[in-house]
């Protein structure tokens, strides 16, 4: 695969085979993102796996939020924990702060280079990823800070859920869609 075939071929994957991911995979994944575009070389990131009986404590951690969240939704609830337990492994990436709010800024867009980078490589090893915000993400919840344990000058930017895909799950890649650039693009 080329690199335009691989960016066309990327997607989001969110439902796993009950297979656990090889740690010399996951670290190629870790890889792959050391290698993101960063300014000044400040390589801005840090990664937070949860797998095993860490992932058992953020199961706990998704459930207490989404009770919380949507006390009366229990069908909601049921799914999204059931996303959480048949998902073998997931990383958090968080970004750096600093004094200055533009190094700030930059250091989070480095965060999203790299775990762009990472979804590419995820792609090319045959593995599924999505990266997740909302919800079970719990990217916007203080909790998932103080769950990775990681000191203040660094704030959570995507949570990453990953495993081999499940059946079907790749294949349909080829169905998506997107706007054509010509309707997005001004030149000047
Ligand atoms: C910053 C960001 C946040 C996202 N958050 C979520 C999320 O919380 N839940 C989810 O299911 N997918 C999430 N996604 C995945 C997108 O929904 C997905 O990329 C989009 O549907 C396009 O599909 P594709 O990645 O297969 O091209 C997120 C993607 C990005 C870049």
């Amino acid at each position: 695969m080329n690199g335009f075939e691989l960016l066309k071929a990327r997607k989001a994957i969110r439902n796993y085979a009950n297979r656990e991911v090889e740690r010399e995979k996951i670290e190629q994944l870790l890889e792959a993102a050391t290698w993101a575009p960063n300014d000044r070389l400040r390589e801005p990131w840090s990664f937070y796996v949860i797998q095993g009986e860490a992932k058992k404590k953020y199961e706990q951690l998704a459930d207490g939020y989404l009770q919380e969240r949507f006390p009366t939704k229990l069908t909601l609830i049921e799914s999204s924990l059931k996303v959480v337990k048949t998902t073998p492994v997931i990383i958090i990436a968080t970004a750096d702060i600093t004094e200055n709010e533009a190094d700030t800024k930059d250091n989070e867009y480095a965060v999203c280079c790299a775990i762009f980078s990472m979804w590419l490589a995820a792609r090319e090893l045959g593995l599924g990823f999505v990266w997740r915000t909302r919800g079970v993400g719990l990217v916007h919840d203080q909790r998932i800070h103080d769950f990775i344990g990681a000191p203040a000058n660094k704030k959570v930017v995507g949570t990453i859920f990953l495993g081999y895909p499940a059946e079907g799950e790749t294949e349909a890649a080829t169905e998506k869609k997107r706007t054509p650039y010509q309707e997005k693009t001004v030149w000047l």
